[in-house]
């Protein structure tokens, strides 16, 4: 996915031919999008996921929509399950325990890798809720299995046993721990207690089996002062990179005090200036970052001011990504809970063609507001909707968390 944090600080692949469409295409309005996305909301199936909450606060305005061909996808996540053995304290889940009835049956994941697979998928992310906690999962990671240049989990590490990691050796080319603190107590403050010790053991017993594991700090108020520590910490742990993500206030993380865009510029400046001096890759996935603190992105993004209009970063949603949740239904992303088809009902080559709202999200840099509107690197960037919309109630506000 656009937010997910890729392997070097390059930008993702994203279609470097898609430009503005004509006056000629331009129309459907956001407000019919909603419209579409609040009926799948209103769906039974959907209702006990805790995310009718489409139609809140959007923008009526019409946008411009533009065609995108799919050839070639970067990026999938997918939430195989929404149950969770812990009840974190940012997470973007709101019913951690949720009925899992809804789910996807073993044919339906099925079907969704195979579609997934024939548009040449790079990587599939596979996370939740805990994706470890789901019954299907080893049969899943099996099909998915050799099927994808990367095939991630992303997990709590608590319930890794040395069966469970030699089982992912066959299957995945990475397992991706959240770490989010670099000692116990900030870690377990907002996981559990214990918890901090049980992830450290999962990835110990990952790497015993020669499964590589990944590390991903959520950053907060609560726990920025340990960006650093926590970058030591992987290098200790023998891992090439460290991953860092601001947290988005949706779900649980509505609670947290949000961190101000100055803080967080410090905060990753300081990680990835340390990661600079020990040799660790460290990354964020928000693009302003890597515009601010990476030469070669900046002089990359400094050039589609002349290529006039292409979008060539920053979130990928409806161009080369998109988002599956548990149940089937394809939303806009995993913290902006705006609905764009249902699996169960189409092929995800009908959603992709047709889906109002994944047209709305490949023209949004046309439509943004505010600084987001007028920066120079909207076309690199532009913000995450998410974090505008969580902020705001408005997916085309300005990104408050950008320094830029
Ligand atoms: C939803 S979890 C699912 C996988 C697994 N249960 C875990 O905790 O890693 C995936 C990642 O999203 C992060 N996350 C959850 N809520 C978030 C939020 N509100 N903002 C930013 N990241 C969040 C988690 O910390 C974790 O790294
Ligand atoms: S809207 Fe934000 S969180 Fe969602 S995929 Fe895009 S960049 Fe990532
Ligand atoms: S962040 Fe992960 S482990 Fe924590 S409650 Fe959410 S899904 Fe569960």
């Amino acid at each position: 996915m656009g937010c997910f944090p890729s392997k070097t600080l390059d930008y993702p692949r994203i279609s470097s031919s898609w430009t503005r469409p004509p006056a000629s295409q331009a129309l459907p309005a956001l407000s019919a999008a909603i419209a579409a996305s609040a009926k799948l909301a209103a769906s039974n199936r959907a209702d006990h996921l805790g995310k009718a909450e489409n139609s809140i606060g959007l923008p009526k305005s019409p946008l411009n929509i533009g065609e995108v061909k799919m050839t070639e996808l970067d990026y999938v996540q997918w939430d195989i399950t929404s149950v969770c053995n812990l009840n974190c304290k940012h997470c973007r889940e709101k019913a951690t325990t949720s009925n899992a009835r809804d789910n996807l049956d073993l044919q339906q994941c099925k079907s969704l890798i195979d579609q997934i697979v024939a548009w040449k998928t790079r990587t599939l992310s596979v996370a939740g809720g805990e994706p470890l906690l789901s019954p299907l999962i080893w049969d899943v990671l099996a099909y998915g299995a050799g099927k994808f240049e990367r095939l991630v989990i992303s997990s709590n590490g608590t319930t890794i046993t040395s069966e469970t990691a030699k089982r992912l050796k066959s299957y995945v080319t990475c397992a991706q721990i959240s770490i989010d603190g670099a000692c116990a107590e900030t870690h377990d403050n907002m996981r559990g207690k214990g918890n901090f010790a049980h992830a450290m053991r999962g990835i110990q017993l990952l790497q015993d089996a020669g499964v590589q594991p990944a590390v991903r700090m959520t950053v907060h108020g609560g726990n920025m002062h340990e960006v650093t520590a926590f970058v030591d910490l992987a290098h200790d742990l023998g891992l090439p990179d460290a991953y860092l993500r601001r947290v988005i206030p949706s779900g649980n993380a509505k609670q947290l005090s949000p961190l101000s865009a100055q803080d967080l510029k410090r905060t990753l400046g300081e990680a990835i200036k340390h990661g600079q001096e020990i040799g660790m890759h460290v990354a964020s996935a928000d693009y302003f970052c890597q515009i601010t603190f990476n030469q070669k992105a900046r002089e990359k993004a400094e050039k589609t001011q002349a290529a006039n209009g292409k979008v060539i970063g920053g979130c990928a949603i409806g161009i080369k990504s998109f988002y599956v949740m548990q149940n089937g239904i394809i939303a806009y992303c995993p913290y902006l809970p705006i609905f764009c088809g249902d699996l169960r009902q189409d092929t995800l080559e009908k959603i992709w063609q047709t889906s109002q709202m994944l047209k709305v999200a490949r023209s949004i840099r046309y439509n943004l507001k505010g600084k987001c509107n007028t920066c120079q690197y909207k076309f690199a960037c532009g913000g995450c909707r998410a974090y505008a919309h969580a902020t705001t109630g408005d997916i085309l506000a300005e990104d408050s968390g950008c320094w830029i």
